[in-house]
C-alpha cells in the first residue's frame, strides 16, 4: 500500500469495512460493519478512532441503518435513533455531532420519503461525498501548515493524527508529510500517548511507511526534548475547538502546551473547520469523555497496578487558547485572538 492514499476505511457497497485499530501495529485485521450497532460499537471501543474519521465512520452509519433488512415501521423514527445511538459513542469528537447533524440535513431533504432503498442510497452518496470531502481538506490543511515549518525542523507531536485519524492524509501528521515532501523535516518525535498508546503503535507505524525520520519517546521525556533544545515546534491535532480557540485533545496535549510555551517553542493544532464548535464558548464547557478504569491499570489486557487500584482516566484535556501559536484549518492558518465561527453543518456537502 502506498503511505499516501492508504484508507482504514471503505465502503464495499454493503458494508463499512474499517481497520481494526487497537490489533495495529502487529496485525492488520479489517471488521466488516453490515448495521450501525457495528459501527457504534468500533467506534466506542477505538477500533475506528481520530475525530474527522469518527465522524465519516458514523455518516456511513446512518446510511447502513436503511442497508436491505427487517422491515421497518417508520423511517423517521429508525432515523432518529441511529443518530442517539452512534451520538453516544464518544462525546468530545465534536466531528461526529457534526457528521449527524448534517446527515440529519440530508435525510429531511431526500427525494422519495417512504422509500427504504432509494433513502439508503441517498444516504451511502452523502457519507461518500463527506468522505471525500475530508480528503480534501486534509490536503488543503497540509498545504497551510507547512508554511509554518522552518528550515530542517525537529518537530514533537502527540497521539495519531494521520491517515489512520481521518479519511485523508491526516491532520496534525498530514501537516508533517507535507512539510517533509517539501524537504523541511529532519526529524519527528513522537509521543507513545499513554494509556493506549496511539503514538507508540500507530504514529509510528504511519511514520514508517511514509520514511520521515523519527523516534518514539516516553510522554514524560517530552520535557527534556524541550528542555534539551531539541524540538523546533508543537503540532497535534484536535478533538474539538471552542469558539475562544480553547481546544481538546488527547490527554497530555496540555501539558505539552505549558511546557513548549516555558522553552519558546511555538505550538500549533492543527484540525478541519468541522472541528471547531462555535456553540462551545470555552474549553470548560468541553464535555470530557472519561473512559475505564482498565486502560490505565492494565496494559493490553494485563494488570501493571495491584488488583483493586481505582484509577483516573480522561480521555482528553484542554489546552487554553493563550498556549496555542496558530490553528491551522483547510482555511488557512488562524492566530489570537480566536472568535471561531465555523462549522456549521448546512453549510458543506
Ligand atoms: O481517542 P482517540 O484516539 O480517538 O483520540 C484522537 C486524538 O486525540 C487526535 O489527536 C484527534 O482526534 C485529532 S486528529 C485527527
Amino acid at each position: 500500500m502506498d503511505g499516501n492514499t492508504f484508507s482504514p476505511l471503505r465502503f464495499s457497497g454493503e458494508a463499512l469495512e474499517l481497520l481494526d485499530q487497537t490489533l495495529l501495529p502487529h496485525e492488520e485485521r479489517w471488521q466488516r460493519c453490515h448495521r450501525p450497532e457495528q459501527v457504534a460499537e468500533a467506534i466506542r471501543r477505538l477500533a475506528v478512532r481520530g475525530a474527522p474519521q469518527i465522524g465519516v465512520a458514523a455518516a456511513y452509519g446512518l446510511a447502513l441503518a436503511f442497508a436491505p433488512g427487517p422491515v421497518l415501521a417508520d423511517l423517521e423514527t429508525h432515523f432518529e435513533a441511529t443518530v442517539e445511538l452512534l451520538g453516544s459513542t464518544r462525546p468530545t469528537a465534536v466531528n461526529l455531532r457534526w457528521a449527524l447533524e448534517r446527515g440529519r440535513i440530508v435525510f429531511a431533504a431526500r427525494p422519495s420519503p417512504a422509500d427504504r432503498a432509494a433513502t439508503f442510497e441517498w444516504l451511502v452518496r452523502w457519507a461518500q461525498e463527506l468522505h471525500a470531502a475530508d480528503v480534501a481538506t486534509n490536503r488543503r490543511m497540509a498545504e497551510h501548515g507547512a508554511t509554518l515549518f522552518p528550515p530542517n525542523a525537529r518537530v514533537l507531536t502527540h497521539c495519531n493524527t494521520g491517515a489512520l485519524a481521518t479519511a485523508g492524509i491526516g491532520t496534525a501528521l498530514g501537516v508533517i508529510a507535507e512539510a517533509f515532501h517539501q524537504g523541511k523535516v529532519a526529524e519527528v518525535f513522537a509521543d507513545e500517548t499513554r494509556p493506549l498508546l496511539q503514538g507508540a503503535r500507530l504514529t509510528t507505524w504511519e511514520l514508517g511507511r511514509l520514511g520521515i525520520p523519527h523516534r518514539l519517546l516516553a510522554d514524560s521525556a517530552a520535557a527534556t526534548a524541550l528542555a534539551r533544545g531539541m524540538v523546533d515546534l508543537v503540532i497535534v491535532g484536535a478533538d474539538r475547538i471552542a469558539r475562544n480557540g480553547d481546544a481538546a485533545n488527547k490527554i497530555g496535549t496540555y501539558p505539552l502546551a505549558v511546557l513548549a510555551a516555558r522553552h519558546g517553542v511555538p505550538f500549533y493544532i492543527a484540525a478541519p473547520c468541522s472541528t471547531v464548535d462555535p456553540a462551545t464558548p470555552n474549553g470548560a464547557a468541553i464535555p470530557i469523555e472519561e473512559r475505564a478504569e482498565e486502560e490505565v491499570t492494565s496494559l493490553f489486557g494485563h494488570p501493571v497496578a495491584p488488583p483493586g487500584t481505582r484509577a483516573f482516566n480522561p480521555a482528553f484535556d484542554v489546552t487554553p487558547a493563550e498556549l496555542i501559536a496558530g490553528i491551522v484549518t483547510e482555511e488557512g492558518v488562524v492566530r489570537a485572538p480566536y472568535d471561531l465561527t465555523y462549522n456549521n453543518p448546512s453549510r458543506t456537502a
